[in-house]
């Protein structure tokens, strides 16, 4: 099969892209800034490039998103439909779509984005999927960056947390591709339900940082939502990497929560 990525230069897709290949797919991955000879050169946001970038193609995993970004809404929402209308146009058989656990209950700036992408894959004309993740390790690990840049580091601490590793999402993309389109979301979380301050604390143990942990309340109903557990999965754990695991490569020491 000829697979599609977007966004395969990004966190996700630097795993799915070879997991797919070792699946013995021909890959094809669409970037704004070719570098392999497996990119093209394509923008979401202006439509250049998608048709020719689509020729041949059979499946397209579609994770390419500009996150929290002032034109998300141009390149999640709008570019996803000019993505869906053209491969319908060229006979793709499947789109599976990569989004995010909870898009559809937590009503930050983002996710209505994603939910709104969702809907134009659910809505089109070619036979979809859809996978929700919980936030990767990579992602986790940044924004504890972010919360910690001032010295303590300022968590919404009681938020239920629950990381999934890119390597196991890469593997149910390759599953979901073998499928083919089921016209269904299903969700994947990783093992380690925990309240954020606990992955804080195992984070700031792993780089023996001792700062102190500072709880936040998040308002309004994003942070109401988050904290009713709204970014963990009920569909059970089904990704095997734990933070522990991440931690442990990155920082050579593992978590202890
Ligand atoms: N990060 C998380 O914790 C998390 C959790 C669950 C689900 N997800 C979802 O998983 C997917 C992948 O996330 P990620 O963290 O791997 O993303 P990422 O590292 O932020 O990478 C974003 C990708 O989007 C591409 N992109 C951005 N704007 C584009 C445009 N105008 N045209 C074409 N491509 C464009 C970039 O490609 P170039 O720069 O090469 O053009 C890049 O490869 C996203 O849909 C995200 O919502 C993420």
């Amino acid at each position: 099969m000829l697979i599609l990525v977007t966004g395969g230069t990004g966190t996700l897709g630097r795993v799915a892209v070879p997991s797919l290949v070792k699946e013995g797919h021909a890959v094809r991955v669409l970037t704004r800034r070719p570098a392999t000879e497996r990119d093209v050169r394509g923008d979401l946001e202006t439509g250049e490039g998608i048709p020719g970038a689509l020729e041949g193609v059979d499946v397209i995993v579609h994770l390419a998103s500009a996150a929290h970004k002032w034109n998300t809404g141009r390149v999640d929402v709008d570019g996803t439909r000019r993505m869906a209308e053209a491969a319908e146009k060229a006979g793709v058989g499947h789109l599976l779509y990569v989004s995010i656990v909870g898009v559809d209950r937590v009503p930050s700036r983002y996710f209505r984005f994603k939910a709104a992408a969702e809907q134009v894959v659910m809505d089109g004309g070619v036979p979809w999927s859809v996978l929700r993740a919980t936030p990767f390790p990579e992602f986790t690990e940044t924004m504890l960056g972010m919360f910690g840049r001032l010295g303590p580091v300022a968590v919404p601490a009681r938020t239920p947390w629950q990381t999934v590793g890119t390597g196991d999402v890469a593997d149910r993309i390759d599953m979901m591709v073998g499928r083919g389109p089921g016209h269904a979301i299903e969700e994947i979380g990783g093992p380690d339900v925990r309240p954020f301050g606990e992955y804080a604390a195992a984070w700031l143990r792993a780089r023996d940082a001792r700062r102190p942990i500072l709880p936040l309340w998040l308002p309004g109903k994003v942070g109401r939502t988050q904290r009713e557990g709204h970014l963990v999965t009920e569909s059970g754990a089904t990704g095997r990497r734990t933070w522990g695991d991440y931690l442990e490569e990155k920082h050579a020491r593992p978590a202890r929560w």
